[in-house]
């Protein structure tokens, strides 16, 4: 299995461009299965978890076609053959279960492996569930299956009052309301610029959104979708990552395509930290202010609140941090598996449930650790820049997942890491 070799050392100076964001792309791809019409999405991301959906729009017989090196998706749904998403690929991916949404929608039926556990936590997919209830179908759960039926006719639009806020099941609600018989209305939906990105993709498809981007979200149903062309968002968790870079060893880099109101709370944070972010005619430039970094505290929240998907590196910063910062992780159970992996590196981090108690030592020293995850694997990469000596990051098939091309755009900034082919 390949390593990460990454070597401490000084100031980081350049660009990194940012691709487009995953989280969208994993919800977008499905929307090919609302419509028996072309849907070409541009500015794809080329990362693992994309080609796990594309294995599994093609196993319902979807067409995908990656051109342009995989940067655009040219999809149809034209002469879909199945409409069984089976476990083997489900449980790769959590996010499999955004085809049940558009299936139930178009064909009346599905059948969708449920995805099981993950290494953060539980991660049900009931509020998924209750929102196709609400639309009118009957689910059964079998064989580690969701056998979902709509009535006779199609779904049917309905009110659906998520109890708490997940991004997922307001994107599954969402594909699934465009073509449901009248007005469904999604209350306490989340506010992600992943939802803004697939109700513009889902309009430009024909269908009738309005609210997105709000907590209410009011879908008028149609009676079918046609083809679109749509461009994914900037993968805004990306962005952050590469922004903590020079904020963690110096100097400054400046992130092609980010932009603050993606990533407005983290933004805050940093400036309290003492980073400097300035938005420039191409993207966002990141420097520290002066020497080291000041502790700040951290709660992940939905959107617009902290990122749970940039606590991990946000740690990673705070470790070499002046004081004692602590983070709260409100989103996901057992989200620090990064802090043990930091404490080899020489981090002082006390958990205690949901709260992680980082105090600021003056330099990480290199380690071989190992990812846990995907956001827990760049976190252990950016604290390998600012350690002494040599850090080797192993399981980098997490990193594959939502990070493409992190070799060469961090060496293009000057930092020296490399992938080794491992034992
Ligand atoms: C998405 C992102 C993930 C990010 C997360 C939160 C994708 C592919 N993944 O995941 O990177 O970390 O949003 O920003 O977009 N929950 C339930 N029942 C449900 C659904 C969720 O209890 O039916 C819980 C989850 O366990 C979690 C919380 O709700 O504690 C939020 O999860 P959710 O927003 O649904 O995350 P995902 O859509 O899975």
């Amino acid at each position: 299995m390949d390593q990460i070799i990454v070597t401490g050392n000084g100031p980081l100076s350049g660009q990194i461009p940012i691709a487009g964001a995953k989280n969208a792309c994993l919800t977008l791809m499905p929307a090919t299965l609302l419509s028996d019409e072309p849907l070409t999405l541009t500015n794809a991301p080329r990362l693992s978890d994309i080609r796990t959906m594309t294995t599994l729009l093609q196993s319902l017989g979807a067409e995908v076609q990656a051109l342009q090196d995989g940067q655009v998706l040219a999809m149809s749904s034209h002469d879909l053959t199945s409409t069984r998403a089976d476990y083997d690929i489900v449980r790769k991916m959590r996010a499999s279960i955004l085809v049940l949404g558009p299936l139930l929608a178009r064909f009346g039926h599905a059948e969708v492996s449920l995805p099981g556990g993950c290494a953060i936590g539980a991660r049900p997919v009931d509020l998924h569930l209750k929102a196709f209830e609400a639309m009118g179908a009957e689910l059964d759960l079998r064989d580690g299956y969701v056998h979902a039926k709509a009535p006779a006719g199609g779904l049917k639009g309905g009110i659906v009052e998520f109890p708490f806020v997940s991004v997922g099941a307001t994107e599954n609600a969402l594909m699934a309301a465009t073509l449901a018989k009248g007005t469904t209305v999604l209350k306490n939906a989340a506010r992600e610029p992943e939802i803004v990105d697939l109700a513009e993709c889902l309009r430009r498809m024909g269908a009738q959104i309005e609210g997105e981007g709000t907590s209410e979200i009011t879908i008028q149903g149609v009676d079918r979708l046609g083809g679109a062309t749509h461009r994914v968002v900037t993968d805004r968790i990306e962005l952050g990552t590469y922004m903590l870079a020079p904020a963690i060893c110096g100097g400054e880099v400046e992130c092609l395509g980010g932009k603050i109101d993606l990533l407005a709370a983290f933004c805050e944070k940093l400036d309290a930290a003492g980073v400097s972010v300035e938005e420039t005619p191409n993207g966002l430039k990141v420097a520290r202010k002066n020497g080291r970094v000041s502790a700040v505290d951290v709660t992940t929240e939905p959107f617009p609140g902290f990122p749970t998907d940039l606590q991990a590196q946000m740690m990673a910063l705070l470790c070499t941090a002046e004081g004692t910062s602590v983070l709260e992780e409100k989103i996901f159970e057992n989200r620090f598996m990064h802090a043990p992996e930091l404490v080899r590196m020489g981090a002082k981090i006390d958990v205690h449930g949901g709260t992680a108690k980082v105090t600021g030592v003056n330099r990480l020293r290199g380690a071989p650790v190992m990812a846990t995850d995907l956001r827990a694997s760049v976190s252990l990469i950016l604290a390998g820049l600012a350690a002494e000596g040599e850090t080797i990051v192993s399981r980098v098939y997490h990193l594959d997942r939502g990070y493409e091309h992190v070799v060469r755009k961090l060496s293009g900034v000057g930092a020296k890491i490399e992938r080794v082919s491992g034992q």
